[in-house]
């Protein structure tokens, strides 16, 4: 299938697009680089052996996008554009409505002048607020969300649910990635946040290379079973594999489906220091500091609904995420040292 990829060049983008490839498809990567770097399609050649087609734009760009959609005759989208930075997105809110929400309706209407009607969003789990029940399943209610990048994944939802209720021929899924970690086994690609890292995977990496000092661990005094927030952590592989799980499912389904990709497993914050204490053979120094803000004591997914209808489950272990993870530090360290 011939296949757009919106944000192809970041972080979810760039993974799946190995998977997509490796699958046969053909892409096209869209992206206007404000969180990514013109190298990753040559990255991206390197590990597959395949070319891919890069194109320079902003979703915003209507015009460009559908002229892009016909050229390359997309079948097809994944749209990961977007910014995900939550506390940046309590201060500077008319940003994100604009990336998120302006620039996926901006995405739509080329989609349909264009005759494709096919598309995976990225969704987050952030749409549910604060969990009421755990596992979280899909009839969770959402809303209740307290960020201007939560509300903007929600109004999205909320968008492309009336746009398949006013059109059967859309085929929409709407994939709630819990908490993605880890990187390619290459070690070429991986997360890697321009600053200061916001989530807690790439920090405790920087701290394990001496990086950063110290991890702040925000809050002990959680109900969990160690005090510490508990998530689902994903390998980015796996998710990367649940887009082409979703592609699949959309050739041949119509509708709107919001579809949780998790694990079903939660760890705490010391477990995974611990973790990838063992996986880097480095101590991860942390200290204890007030809770965040925002922050839920435990979230993790009841994922059987991508089980039973993408055929899909997460399959690589906490020492696979954290053990990739240092791999691709490591190799960034490597290379900055050059
Ligand atoms: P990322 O920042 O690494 O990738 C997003 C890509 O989109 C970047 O390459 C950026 O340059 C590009 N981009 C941003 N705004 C754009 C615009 N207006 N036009 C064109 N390109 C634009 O982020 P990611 O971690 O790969 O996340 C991908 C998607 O998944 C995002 O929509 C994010 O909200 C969502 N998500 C991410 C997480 C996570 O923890 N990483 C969790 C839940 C949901
Ligand atoms: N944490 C720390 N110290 C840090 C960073 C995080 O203790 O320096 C803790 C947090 O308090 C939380 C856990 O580590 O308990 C995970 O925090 P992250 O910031 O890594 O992830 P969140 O669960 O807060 O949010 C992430 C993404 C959101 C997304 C959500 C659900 O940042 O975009 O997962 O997918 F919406």
């Amino acid at each position: 299938m011939n296949i757009l990829l919106t944000g192809g060049l970041g972080y979810i983008g760039s993974h799946t697009a190995i998977v997509l490839a490796q699958a046969g498809h053909r892409l096209v990567l869209f992206d206007n680089l404000s969180n990514s770097s013109h190298a990753m399609p040559g990255k991206l050649e390197s590990i597959t052996g395949k070319p891919f087609v890069f194109v320079s734009g902003d979703v915003r760009d209507t015009e460009l996008l559908h002229q892009t959609l016909r050229a390359y005759s997309i079948e097809a989208v994944i749209h990961f554009a977007g910014l995900k930075v939550v506390g940046e997105s309590l201060t500077i809110p008319l940003e994100y409505y604009a990336n998120n929400v302006q620039g996926t309706i901006s995405l739509l209407q080329a989609m349909r002048e264009a005759g494709a009607r096919m598309l995976v969003f990225s969704s987050s789990a952030n749409v549910y607020g604060e969990p009421r029940y755990l596992p979280v399943d899909e009839v969770h209610p959402t809303g209740g969300v307290t960020n201007p990048y939560g509300r903007s994944k929600l109004h999205v939802e909320e968008i492309l649910a009336d746009l398949s209720r006013s059109d059967p021929d859309w085929r929409i899924v709407c994939l709630r990635y819990f908490n993605p970690v880890g990187a390619h086994e290459s070690g070429l690609i991986g997360d890697d946040p321009g600053g200061f890292p916001n989530n807690l995977m790439p920090y405790i990496a920087r701290v394990a290379a001496g990086q950063l000092k110290e991890l702040q661990v925000f809050g002990n005094d959680y109900p969990t079973p160690d005090g510490t927030g508990v998530r689902d952590f994903i390998h980015v592989m796996d998710l990367a594999e649940g887009h082409a799980c979703a592609v699949d499912y959309l050739s041949g389904n119509t509708g709107w489906q919001a579809i949780n990709l998790g694990t079903g497993q939660g760890y705490s914050v010391l477990e995974m220091i611990r973790a990838f204490e063992v996986a880097s053979g480095r101590p991860v120094a942390y200290r204890i500091a007030p809770r965040r803000p925002g922050d839920s004591a435990s979230c993790y997914a009841n994922p059987d609904k991508a089980k039973t209808l993408l055929n899909w489950s997460a399959r690589r272990s906490l020492a696979e995420m954290c053990v990739s993870t240092w791999k691709f530090q490591h190799g960034m360290r490597t290379a900055a040292a050059i």
